[in-house]
């Protein structure tokens, strides 16, 4: 489905009923990366998965692209499918975003799974990497971000042992636009440090990490599960980066367990 929020067209699916689920996906991908979780889970809870600015079938126009910005198109999509209140996940980017979202909109904020993510701003070794990421986008197309990205996000294993997961994961970064993972680029390099939200955060909390992740690795998670009051943590065996699409299973049952307590109240 597409709809118009903040000037631009964005492609969102919605499936399911109970619970609304919203996901965000990682750095360079789009909502498909979802699509296990939406098989998995829609049948007990509303599943929303968006194509943030500038992925898959939303527009990726030349500017405007702060996680700030994505925050807000993800709150004018909530009003305009009338829901006031979410459990938001948000993987690796999704979570950058989730913690812009939780400064501005906390009050639609049931509950946050942060997965494969980390509160801390980039380093200068960081941010120039990322000036670095932006030219060769611009320079060779994402064919080549793809070659680079791969290897970040999937472990040794899954490479060796998952080719067609591989090919999804490249197809996904082929399909985005010179302008949106530009624009990703600079949103993550510019992104404030989110360390000092952490203990402000008062929603139910599930911090996910791979033990093999090394774009944003267990010692990340571990300081958000310490700073968020009542934050659990979740260590995936045999996954690096992107945990949802490693070990879905794994993913699933730790959101499914979580979304429950939610709706049962428990979750302290
Ligand atoms: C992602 O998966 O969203 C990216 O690896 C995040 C990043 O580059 O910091």
């Amino acid at each position: 489905m597409k709809t118009q929020v903040n000037g631009i067209t964005i492609a969102y699916s919605d499936r399911g009923i109970g619970l609304p689920i919203v996901f965000l996906h990682a750095f360079p991908l789009n909502r498909t990366m979802w699509a296990t979780q939406e098989h998995a889970l829609s049948s007990r809870f509303r599943v929303i998965t968006i194509d943030l600015r500038g992925h898959g079938e939303s527009d990726a126009p030349l500017w405007r692209y702060t996680l700030e910005q994505s925050a807000d198109d993800v709150n004018a999509l909530l009003d305009q499918l009338a829901i006031q209140q979410a459990l938001f996940v948000g993987l690796s980017m999704g979570g950058y975003i989730l913690f812009a979202f939780y400064r501005k909109y906390a009050r639609r904020v049931k509950g946050l799974v942060l997965a494969d993510t980390r509160a801390q701003a980039d380093t200068a070794e960081g941010k120039e990497g990322r000036f670095q990421m932006a030219q060769t986008a611009y320079k060779k197309g994402p064919s080549a971000i793809a070659g680079i990205m791969i290897s970040k996000l999937l472990s040794p294993a899954t490479i060796q042992t998952k080719p067609d997961l591989v090919r999804q994961v490249r197809a996904m970064i082929e399909g985005n636009q010179i302008s949106g993972i530009a624009g990703d680029l600079m949103a993550m390099a510019e992104r404030p440090d989110s360390a000092p939200l952490l203990s402000q955060i008062t929603c139910p909390t599930q911090i996910i990490v791979g033990e093999l992740d090394q774009a944003t690795p267990p010692p990340d998670a571990k300081l958000m599960a310490e700073k968020i009051p009542g934050a659990h943590l979740a260590i995936i065996p045999g996954a690096a980066h992107l945990t949802n699409l490693e070990q879905p299973d794994k993913f699933n049952q730790i959101v499914t367990a979580f979304a429950s307590e939610l709706v049962k109240g428990k979750q302290s």
